[in-house]
């Protein structure tokens, strides 16, 4: 696998996303409203994506209402990828017709966003996990997609690949610290946050998310218990067992349930030896050393 990945700007990417990355850096046009959500793959991107979506338009569509887009709609279609749908399927596709703000995500690493979203004055809000727990999530999520093609990975290949720093957009630890350091640089356009962090205390990350975006909730809707419906709505428990998450298929072609395996903390001690879990731990001690970040 590791021969069909492609070193670009530091990382490694799949070639077709790779394409994407290209094409965007091109022609990718930021606006001072934009919101972009960059994750690590497997990071739990599909919920923040939910979660955004619903913050941003709960004026639009309120989160009680019947046919609101996230009961019938995969949240990656709700909010598209930058290089992995709207760059890779046309060089330079037409974006006129998004409302603003518009709301996009994409696993690019810090040195390859377009130039335009740095000199712009649009938001990042980055999702990173503990590196044990998104490995696991990676591992399956491949095996899944792979296994009707090329058969499926062991751990043991899958965990040599992510230590070596040859996973999807990794290395993952320069991908991490690169929006960790921009963070601390600039806190007004770069929020970051640990999926962890959002299990732990939903509520508070939930309106830290709002503040940042410039749409704190006010006190009426704090009262009338919007936070909690959002975290509901946007639920592992809710989306996994909405019928287009279980039945349905992304544009792209991949199944929908694929994106929602088990939404927990800790299931890694499931899967990694006492090696594998020692080798991580001493990267990330190596790598995050003195950074003041920690998993
Ligand atoms: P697991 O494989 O550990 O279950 P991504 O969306 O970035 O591809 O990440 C997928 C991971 O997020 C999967 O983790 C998936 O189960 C989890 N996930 C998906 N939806 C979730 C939700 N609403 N709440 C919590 N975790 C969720």
């Amino acid at each position: 696998v590791a021969s069909t990945f492609y070193k670009y700007q530091g990382f490694w990417h799949p070639c077709r996303h790779l394409q994407g990355i290209l094409s965007c850096q091109k022609h990718f046009q930021a606006q001072d409203t934009d919101i972009i959500l960059v994750s690590t793959p497997k990071s739990g991107t599909t919920w923040l994506k939910a979660i955004l979506f619903a913050l941003l338009n709960r004026t639009r569509f309120p989160i009680s209402q019947k046919n609101h887009p996230l009961l019938s709609n995969n949240p990656h279609v709700l909010v598209p990828f930058l290089e992995i749908k709207l760059y890779l399927e046309q060089e330079n596709p037409d974006l006129s017709s998004i409302v603003s703000p518009r709301l996009f995500s994409t696993h690019m690493p810090d040195v390859s966003l377009p130039k335009s979203v740095h000199d712009s004055q649009c938001k990042l809000v980055y999702l990173c996990r503990n590196p044990k727990d998104t490995l696991i999530s990676l591992w399956s999520f491949t095996n899944k997609l792979r296994l009707q093609e090329m058969g499926t990975n062991s751990l043991e290949e899958a965990s040599e690949r992510f230590c070596g720093g040859v996973s999807m957009y990794g290395p993952f630890w320069d991908h991490v610290l690169g929006y960790w350091e921009e963070s601390l640089k600039n806190p007004e356009k770069v929020l970051f946050l640990k999926y962890e962090e959002i299990k732990e205390q939903p509520k508070l990350c939930l309106e830290k998310l709002a503040c940042f975006l410039g749409c704190p909730f006010s006190l009426k809707e704090e009262i009338e218990g919007v936070v909690d419906d959002i975290l509901e709505i946007c639920s592992f428990d809710h989306l996994s067992k909405l019928q287009v998450n279980m039945e349905g298929k992304l544009p792209s072609g991949e199944n929908c349930n694929l994106f929602f395996r088990k939404g927990e903390v800790g299931d890694s001690k499931n899967y990694l030896s006492p090696e594998m879990e020692e080798r991580l731990d001493k990267i990330c001690k190596e790598k995050l050393d003195g950074s003041g970040l920690q998993f």
